[in-house]
């Protein structure tokens, strides 16, 4: 089955991301979602991501004008030969409304969930078809980062992880296929290490959040652009490569430096995160931010390119 047409259910920070993408690869999309304000707000993002989408490349035939909205689910889903789900990270919410969307699709429309750690069995578990379901976790800003974690339950048909991979490659998404389900998939795994580590630093005193962030930005950032843990360290063992750096760095895994465990959320610490971010922004509004993060991230996308060649744009299914 061609897919023609796509619905996103939840239109909020992913949902929107999901339909600027989906729209600038010339898809007609319905989206749904029953907040108050939903559709302003969704078109509103939508217009603020389209400088980017087009900074990237529309396909033929690509607008704006072919999204439409609905505050009723079973009236987005009904025809869509794809549906991508983006409701809060909530277990039992994104159940019952999967299960709706189990209900009212087409029986082979194709269903990917955002979510950023629930395991695919375990939303698929109560579905008609759980068969066309997997995990999609994208990245913010969907309509810029090309990376999506496709996670297939154990229920789902290796044809449909074949048809989901086709369809977001299509999209010009690099596609990691995460074979064995665990919470977190792979990549949210290793930024909450990352994540538990900073606040830890930060709870300790040892560092403000500006400065965890520049230890961060100006340095092993800036190299996991390119190239990620593995590489990097390959490269770090100069003529030995990761032979020598196994050997010079190796023993200082047993110390550890590393805290593991997250730290307590206590309200101090809370209040030094959330007041360190702030005074960081330095008077920018978020939406200032978003807009200058996307202007970084879009040369950091052409250099993505040209220093990895093989990432080059697939075709459309
Ligand atoms: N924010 C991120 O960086 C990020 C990244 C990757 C994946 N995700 C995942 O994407 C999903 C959505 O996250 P978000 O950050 O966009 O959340 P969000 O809070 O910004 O948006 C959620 C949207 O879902 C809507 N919603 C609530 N109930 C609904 C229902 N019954 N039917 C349809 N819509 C409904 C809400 O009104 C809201 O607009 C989560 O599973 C999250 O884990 C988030």
């Amino acid at each position: 089955m061609k897919i023609e047409k796509v619905a996103v259910v939840g239109t909020g920070v992913i949902g929107n991301g999901w339909i600027a993408r989906m729209l600038a690869q010339g898809y007609d999309v319905v989206a749904t979602d029953p907040a108050e304000g939903a559709e302003g707000r969704m078109r509103k993002a939508v217009d603020q991501s389209w400088p980017f989408v087009e900074a990237l490349g529309l396909a033929e035939g690509a607008s704006k004008d072919r999204l439409t909205f609905t505050k009723d689910l079973a009236e987005a889903v009904q025809e869509a030969d794809f549906i991508q789900e983006n409701v809060p990270e909530v277990e039992e919410l994104k159940q019952m409304v999967l299960q709706n969307i189990d209900r009212h699709a087409k029986p082979d429309a194709l269903i990917g969930s955002s979510t950023s750690g629930i395991m695919p069995s375990e939303l698929q578990a109560n579905m008609n078809h759980p068969e066309r379901f997997v995990v999609a976790h994208p990245f913010h800003p969907v309509y810029i980062l090309p990376l999506v974690e496709v996670v297939p339950g154990k229920q789902t048909s290796t044809e449909n992880v074949e048809r989901a991979r086709k369809f977001y490659e299509g999209m010009n998404m690099s596609v990691l296929l995460v074979r064995h389900e665990i919470e977190g998939h792979i990549a949210d795994r290793l930024i909450e290490a990352i994540w538990r580590e900073s606040l830890h630093i930060v709870n300790e005193g040892i560092a403000t959040t500006e400065e965890v962030d520049k230890a961060f930005t100006h340095g092993a950032g800036m190299r996991y652009a390119q190239y990620g843990p593995f590489l990097t360290f390959h490269l770090a063992g100069g003529e030995g490569g990761m032979r020598h750096m196994l050997k010079q760095f190796g023993p200082a895994l047993k110390k550890p430096w590393t805290k593991l465990e997250a730290p307590e959320l206590t309200d101090e610490l809370y209040d030094k995160v959330v007041s360190g971010c702030e005074a960081q922004s330095n008077g920018m509004s978020m939406s200032e931010l978003d807009q200058n993060r996307n202007e970084f991230l879009i040369k950091l996308y052409d250099l993505v390119q040209e220093y990895w060649p093989q990432e080059q744009k697939k075709t459309k299914v």
